[in-house]
């Protein structure tokens, strides 16, 4: 199993989709195979009641009734059970993680906590959190707009300052993006800043694929990337959307 999912990528293939439960799949890479684990895994907040967390994630996330993207898995636990969960596939990607290598988690205000929580709990040194700023969101009278998601993230151990990797900004603004193919999609412009992290050249792994916006934006970077959705409708739509997009870029 070990040798089979190291060798999906070869000299001509520099990115992959692979369909399946993170949790199982990352069980198949050797330790220290990765050189950053960058990801947007579900926040599972979105909602105030248990009754609500088990809706579709289309009714949890999109106003576009029959016109929204397709629902995706893996959003309905309560805080206390994402946060053991989290923890888990998080120790799991630390395992297969290089030495020294990034972790970079999106997560918004109110799954903030549990996430820092689980990356330390895995095993991560938490480094910081940055801060995506989307610019629109809900204006609300007598509050603070929820205008921005976070990145959660830290280091396999020790995190070299003399990695080839040049200084980064903290804040990141971008609007979301205008066609979305997934609920949650990040823009594209976002992840390319983001895998800068990532020493030059190196090996990205993203547990949660989605529609395979860290994978396309890694291989763009010039990196070689790995992605793992388990949605069955979202691993096609990725896998089409990279081969796709790559094709318009040359
Ligand atoms: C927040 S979305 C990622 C969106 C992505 N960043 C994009 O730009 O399209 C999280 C994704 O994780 C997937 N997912 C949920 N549980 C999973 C699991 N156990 N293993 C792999 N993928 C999972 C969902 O199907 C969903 O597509």
């Amino acid at each position: 199993m070990t040798e089979t999912m190291n060798n999906v990528l070869n000299d001509d293939k520099k990115w992959k989709i692979i369909q399946g439960d993170c949790l199982k799949v990352l069980e198949g890479f050797a330790p220290g195979s990765f050189d950053a684990v960058i990801t947007d895994p579900p926040y599972a907040s979105g909602a105030r009641t248990q009754a609500d967390k088990q809706k579709s994630t289309r009714q949890k996330y999109s106003s576009m009734g029959d016109n929204a993207p397709p629902a995706f898995e893996g959003d309905a636990k309560d805080q206390r059970s994402w946060t053991r969960w989290a923890a888990e596939w998080l120790a799991e990607a630390r395992r297969i993680a290089k030495p020294g290598a990034p972790v970079c988690m999106f997560i918004d205000w109110r799954q903030l906590p549990a996430a820092s929580d689980a990356l330390q709990w895995a095993g991560w040194i938490w480094r910081g959190t940055a801060v995506w700023d989307k610019g629109n969101s809900r204006p609300q009278r007598g509050r603070f707009r929820q205008q921005a998601e976070y990145i959660v993230w830290g280091s396999n151990g020790d995190m070299p300052i003399s990695r080839p990797v040049p200084c980064l900004p903290g804040v990141f603004k971008y609007g979301n993006p205008g066609k979305r193919i997934h609920l949650t999609e990040k823009p594209l412009q976002l992840m390319r800043d983001i895998v800068r992290i990532c020493e030059p050249g190196g090996l990205i792994l993203d547990p949660f694929a989605g529609s395979g916006t860290t994978v396309l934006a890694g291989v763009l970077e010039g990196y070689r990337a790995i992605g793992i959705e388990v949605t069955d409708v979202y691993a096609i739509l990725a896998q089409e959307r990279i081969v796709r997009e790559l094709a318009e870029a040359v």
